[in-house]
C-alpha cells in the first residue's frame, strides 16, 4: 500500500516537472506539422522567407564593416537587426491558425557574425498559444523541422519568441477610456463654464455703458463746474 502511493506521488511530481519544463502537447504537435504543410501558409512563408533574406543581407551590407553573408559572416559590425515583419503572414496568421508572434534571432551567432538579429514574423497556432506551448514551440521548430530549412534560417538555437499578450490589449483600451472620462470632466467643466464668460462680458459691457453714461454726465457736470468756475474767475478779474 505504501508503496503504491510512494509511486503515484513520484509519477505526479515527474508530470509537474515535465510540464513546467516546458514539454509541449500533441494537440499542438500535429496542428503545427499541419500548419507547415498547408499552401497558403506555404506560400505566404516562401514570399517573406526571400524578402527576409534581401532585408538582412542588405542590412548586413551596411551595418558591417565587412560583410559575407552567403558565409554567415561580419567583421566591425554593430546595429544589425533586420525587421522583417510580414503584413501577409500577419493576416494570414490571426485569421487562419492562430496568433502572430515575433521571433528574434541571431541566424550568424555560431558561424561568425554573432551581432546580427533578425526579427521575424511568426505564426504561433491556436493550439499551441499557451505556456508551455510556446515555451517549447521555437525549440520543436528549430529540431524537427530543420531539414527544411537552409543557410541563414537554420539556426534556431539562440531564438527568443515575443507574443503580444491577449491580455494587455483590453487593459490599454481601458486606461485609455478612463483617461478619457477623466479628461472630459475639465472640458465639460470649460464648456459649462464658457457662456457665463460671455454672460458676464455682457453684463461688464452695459456697465460700461452705464458707466461712459455716468461719465458723459460727470463731464457735463465738469463743463458746469467749469463754467462756474470760470465764471467765478470771471468774477475774480472783475
Ligand atoms: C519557408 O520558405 C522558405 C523559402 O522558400 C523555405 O526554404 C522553407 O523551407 C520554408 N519553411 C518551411 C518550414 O517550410
Amino acid at each position: 500500500m505504501c508503496m503504491m502511493r510512494w509511486r503515484r506521488m513520484l509519477l505526479a511530481v515527474a508530470l509537474l516537472t515535465a510540464s513546467t519544463r516546458g514539454q509541449d502537447s500533441i494537440q499542438c504537435r500535429n496542428s503545427l506539422v499541419e500548419m507547415l504543410r498547408d499552401p497558403n501558409w506555404m506560400h505566404v512563408n516562401n514570399s517573406q522567407t526571400r524578402w527576409c533574406r534581401l532585408r538582412l543581407e542588405n542590412t548586413m551590407a551596411t551595418c558591417c564593416r565587412i560583410a559575407n553573408f552567403a558565409d554567415g559572416k561580419g567583421e566591425d559590425c554593430s546595429g544589425c537587426t533586420a525587421l522583417c515583419l510580414h503584413q501577409n503572414m500577419i493576416t494570414l496568421c490571426n485569421q487562419h491558425f492562430g496568433q502572430a508572434c515575433v521571433v528574434r534571432r541571431k541566424p550568424f551567432f555560431k558561424t561568425g557574425a554573432p551581432d546580427v538579429e533578425v526579427h521575424e514574423t511568426f505564426c504561433v497556432p491556436q493550439e499551441c498559444n499557451n505556456g508551455p506551448d510556446r515555451d517549447a514551440l521555437i525549440s520543436r521548430y528549430g529540431a524537427s523541422f530543420a531539414t527544411d530549412r537552409f543557410g541563414w534560417h537554420l539556426d534556431y538555437n539562440e531564438a527568443v519568441l515575443e507574443c503580444p499578450s491577449g491580455v494587455i490589449g483590453p487593459i490599454i483600451v481601458t486606461v485609455v477610456v478612463i483617461a478619457c472620462i477623466l479628461l472630459c470632466i475639465p472640458i465639460s467643466i470649460f464648456l459649462f463654464k464658457a457662456p457665463k464668460e460671455r454672460g458676464r462680458t455682457l453684463i461688464s459691457q452695459e456697465q460700461m455703458q452705464a458707466e461712459s453714461m455716468r461719465e458723459d454726465d460727470d463731464l457735463r457736470g465738469a463743463g458746469a463746474g467749469g463754467d462756474t468756475l470760470g465764471s467765478s474767475g470771471m468774477q475774480a478779474t472783475r
